[in-house]
């Protein structure tokens, strides 16, 4: 993990309140991998002072891109950043997605959740590994986040909610005409329960990606734990560090 001071390269809007920020980061992309993310400062002002936890979302040689979501003053202030900007991160840091020893395998985004994804589908694809790529939003202005997933040629299957596109309902209803060997899976927590809940029942391995609020993003805190549960007992383990990627069979999700 090293911190950087990364020049902008492009800042993109994507949809309302979405954008992509291109930096080069070559210290950070000759070693990152899929599921990683970067802690990333949001410009020290009283309202954010703390650095923001961001998956990477692409990787091109020395180009690292992050798909943002504006939800508050830090984000904000990102989404402002202009080409030739400087800012620092640290990274990349967490554990990352396993990669599969063979597919067919399923990725399953709700919302921003498909942030991590796509590098994942990047590199199945360089490694020529076949998936499936289900994508979940509310309603149609949410394919906005898709990017250029299907003129690279990723098969994409859409879910949402409200039947503008693709299949109406929750993307994991896709999951009943997939027979993956793995599902990847990143977007909100009651996505992911159903996600881990579908692979128990058939047999089905599950890597959840998951959030969480965090401080140092280091493993130092302890303000990320989440439950887990090792054979008959629960442990605590920090997102940060131990995560963000868990074995979803392992996962507690809280009532
Ligand atoms: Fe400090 Fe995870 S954020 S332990």
């Amino acid at each position: 993990m090293k911190e950087v001071k990364a020049e902008v390269i492009a800042v993109e809007a994507v949809a309302q309140d979405f954008v992509r920020i291109i930096f080069a980061a070559p210290e950070i992309t000759a070693s990152s991998k899929p599921g990683q993310f970067i802690h990333i400062n949001c410009g020290g002002s009283v309202y954010s002072l703390m650095p923001r936890p961001i998956s990477i979302h692409r990787v091109d040689k020395d180009r690292l891109t992050i798909l943002l979501q504006i939800t508050g003053e830090g984000t904000r202030w990102l989404s402002l950043r202009q080409p030739g900007d400087i800012v620092s991160f640290f990274g990349p840091l967490g554990n990352g997605f396993p990669l599969p020893k063979q597919g067919p395998v399923c990725l399953v985004a709700g919302g921003i959740g498909i942030a991590p994804l796509v590098y994942l589908a990047d590199v199945l694809q360089k490694e020529q590994i076949p998936f499936q790529f289900l994508f979940g939003a509310r309603d149609k202005s949410g394919l906005a986040l898709l990017g250029d997933l299907e003129e690279r040629g990723i098969p994409v299957r859409i879910a949402t909610e409200d039947g503008s596109v693709g299949q109406r309902g929750f993307v994991t209803t896709l999951l009943a005409g997939e027979n993956p060997e793995m599902i990847y899976s990143c977007g909100p927590e009651p996505m992911l329960r159903a996600v881990a809940q579908w692979g128990k029942e058939q047999g089905v391995p599950t890597e959840l990606s998951l959030e969480a609020r965090m401080a140092c993003g280091v493993g130092a805190c302890r303000g990320c734990v989440t439950k887990v549960k090792k054979g008959e007992s629960i442990a605590y383990e920090n997102v940060c560090s131990t995560g963000p990627v868990f074995n979803g069979n392992e996962v507690v999700f809280d009532d």
